[in-house]
């Protein structure tokens, strides 16, 4: 399923190797609040360094600085987390050290990052000697960029095992789903899943329609369900679907044997209209079907609420956010398509 050389297929021993890491993570005085993105970069780093990588160098960007530096979308908070993380000293910055696993400043402080300016590239190849790039930056792999594209370029590029189990897991559920199919679609723009919308309603069984979005929904076929209920707050708005509506996707879940789920059915913020959202949740964890949960928000939502009901299982939570709907809706990748093929 998945076409591309990976980190399995190259020899990484005694080299410099350049990692692109999507930690565009969640900040909140400058301590990581939430740190999936990074966890979930371990496996690559662990079998890098296992493999006897002379050093690897990481880089990803945070928020949009816009070219400009900016203190507080430094990237050294993510180093003191993967620090902890990998249970080993990671250099921030400095490259010369005797640190095996060296994080770089955030790349969009350069207005070349994102303008896929190949001197930019060059510039990180020289900085860390690298003879192989990864790319591990599920999350960025939709954006053409000098970290994502312009470096492919330059040196032999592979997956690393995250991008390679997001893509497969997620081709599998769209391409070659074992049915019933549901697709769970909330969250608040309509216009934004446009796209998403359109292939599942060719892809999909059903589609459960709850969130912020139900309230501007088409629905153009019998298959797709929308909310008959709604739970308002003191304002007489709408923030959560209601508990029939609620029970309806319950039923739908036990009936799948795939589920996609994008988009929380209610402003989860508020634990008043977190209810439909848990209820799912609980449902689709408690399912054998294959799940994915995609969309910051929806995975953010999610792994809380498995903190809480470690029993709960889903076979993906997802950490990209426009990287997974634009898979999801078909589209191809840049970041993907500029690596090795298999
Ligand atoms: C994300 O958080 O979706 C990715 O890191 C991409 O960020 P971007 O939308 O700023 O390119």
């Amino acid at each position: 399923m998945f076409d591309k050389k990976t980190i399995r297929d190259v020899d990484v021993a005694g080299k410099n190797i350049l990692v692109r890491v999507d930690y565009n993570v969640p900040l909140k005085d400058s301590v990581v609040t939430d740190d999936l993105r990074i966890r979930a970069s371990l496996p690559t780093i662990q079998y890098l360094l296992e493999h006897g990588a002379r050093k690897v160098f990481l880089i990803s960007h945070l928020g949009r600085p816009e070219g400009k530096v900016d203190e507080k979308l430094s990237l050294k908070p993510a180093a003191e987390q993967l620090q902890q993380l990998l249970g080993r000293p990671v250099a921030f910055v400095d490259t010369d050290g005797e640190e095996k696993v060296v994080l770089l400043e955030n790349l969009r402080f350069s207005p070349q990052e994102e303008a896929n300016d190949p001197d930019f590239a060059q510039k990180l190849v020289d900085l860390t000697g690298a003879e192989l790039f990864v790319q591990d930056g599920f999350g960025v792999v939709h954006r053409a960029h000098a970290s994502t594209s312009a470096i492919t370029q330059l040196l032999p590029s592979v997956a690393g095992l995250l991008l390679e189990k997001e893509v497969e897991n997620i081709k599998q559920a769209v391409e070659n789903p074992t049915r019933p199919l549901l697709f769970i679609l909330g969250g608040a723009k309509v216009d934004d899943k446009m796209p998403l919308v359109n292939r599942f309603r060719k892809l999909a069984d059903v589609i459960a329609v709850g969130g912020k979005i139900a309230s501007t929904y088409q629905k153009t076929s019998a298959k797709e369900v929308l909310p008959v209920d709604f739970v308002h707050g003191e304002d007489g708005k709408a923030y959560d679907i209601g508990e029939k509506s609620a029970a309806k996707i319950v039923e739908l879940v036990e009936q799948a044997r795939t589920i996609i789920w994008n988009g929380t059915l209610g402003m989860t913020e508020d634990p008043r209209f977190a209810k439909s959202s848990e209820k799912v949740a609980a449902a689709i964890g408690t399912s054998d079907a294959f799940s994915i949960i995609g969309g910051g928000d929806t995975a953010g939502f999610v792994l809380e609420y498995q903190k809480l009901h470690p029993e709960l299982h889903y076979s993906l939570i997802s950490t990209g956010g426009g990287a997974a709907l634009e898979l999801m809706a078909g589209d191809e990748l840049p970041g993907v398509a500029a690596l090795a093929d298999a």
